[in-house]
């Protein structure tokens, strides 16, 4: 065994289903099992590297808490074949970002209940004690049946005991620059309502096509977050109701306070209301 062409350790690596920066999540197979499981193994170049390593301790330990229909399952860290990768339930989907770009008809048509169903996995996260804090489309697979798995836990925080991986006082910014809330930019104390800020970003996007804001360079992008004026959905989207538009500016609030105050609240007015007019999302031409 150990790190072989088609296999590591007990596991074929049957198809790689994506190569990012530092990881590869693979379809594999264990010896002696019939049911594919995915790992996200870290590459040869970083398999020494000790943050990266923490980042899949810590992201399989935060899977641990939970068990929820639109939450992925982890199984386990495994660091005893050469080279260290977490193994996972495989959820053969793309993620939201690759349906926008790939299938944007199946979302135009389905994008209501999507939407439900992604709330309730991060409400359930939230439930749990755990902030995302890495809420984007990228982070949420769905497949033909509409069936939601939210992925991707390696900058998760605790809510109770402050723990996280990486210390406020770090001088880096976790997250995702398009998404990311004005307190995680300041790296203030986080609660729920961070991940409804990231929410809120998502479904802009989801729902028009367009990020709520973009910019020349990234501190231009920061500053929007921080001080720009919140856009209007309607204005991005003719097509979305006045309701919708709404809730997501709410959820866009610089203060916290001004947002609804967890997921639960948001599925609560979500659950009142239709996102687009007909109920099925037009896209404008651009
Ligand atoms: N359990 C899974 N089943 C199927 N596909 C998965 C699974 N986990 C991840 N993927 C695929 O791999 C992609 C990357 O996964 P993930 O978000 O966990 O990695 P990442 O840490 O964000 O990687 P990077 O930082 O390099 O983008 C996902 O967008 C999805 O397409
Ligand atoms: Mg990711």
């Amino acid at each position: 065994m150990g790190v072989g062409r088609d296999f590591i350790g007990p596991f074929q690596l049957i198809r790689l289903i994506r190569a990012g920066n530092t990881t590869q999540v693979w379809e594999a197979l264990r010896d002696g099992q019939t049911e594919r499981v995915a790992l996200k193994i870290l590459m040869q170049s970083h398999a020494k590297d000790k943050q990266e390593i923490e980042q899949l301790k810590h992201e399989t330990m935060v899977a641990k808490h939970f068990d929820h229909p639109n939450v992925i399952k982890i199984y386990d860290y495994h660091d005893t074949y050469g080279i260290p990768f977490i193994s996972m339930q495989l959820f053969n989907a793309k993620n939201l970002k690759l349906e926008m770009r790939e299938r944007p008809e199946f979302l135009d048509l389905n994008l209501q209940e999507i939407v439900r169903r992604c709330a309730e996995g991060l409400a359930h996260v939230h439930e749990r004690g755990w902030l995302h804090c890495d809420i984007k489309p990228d982070n949420y697979l769905a497949d033909e049946q509409g069936n939601v798995k939210l992925i991707d836990f390696s900058i998760a925080q605790s809510l109770k005991t402050k723990f996280s991986l990486f210390g406020r006082r770090s001088s880096l910014i976790r997250g995702t620059r398009s998404y990311i809330s004005p307190e995680q930019i300041r790296r203030d104390r986080l609660d729920v309502r961070s991940d409804v800020y990231s929410f809120g970003c998502m479904l802009y996007e989801l729902a028009s096509g367009k990020l709520p804001y973009t910019a020349a360079n990234p501190n231009e992008l920061l500053n929007k977050h921080l001080r720009g004026p919140i856009p209007s959905l309607q204005a991005a989207n003719p097509n979305v109701n006045v309701e919708f538009a709404n809730l997501v500016s709410r959820m866009l609030a610089k203060r916290p306070d001004d947002r609804p105050s967890d997921m639960k609240e948001f599925l609560l007015q979500f659950n009142r209301l239709r996102m687009f007019r007909g109920g099925v999302r037009r896209r404008t031409n651009e």
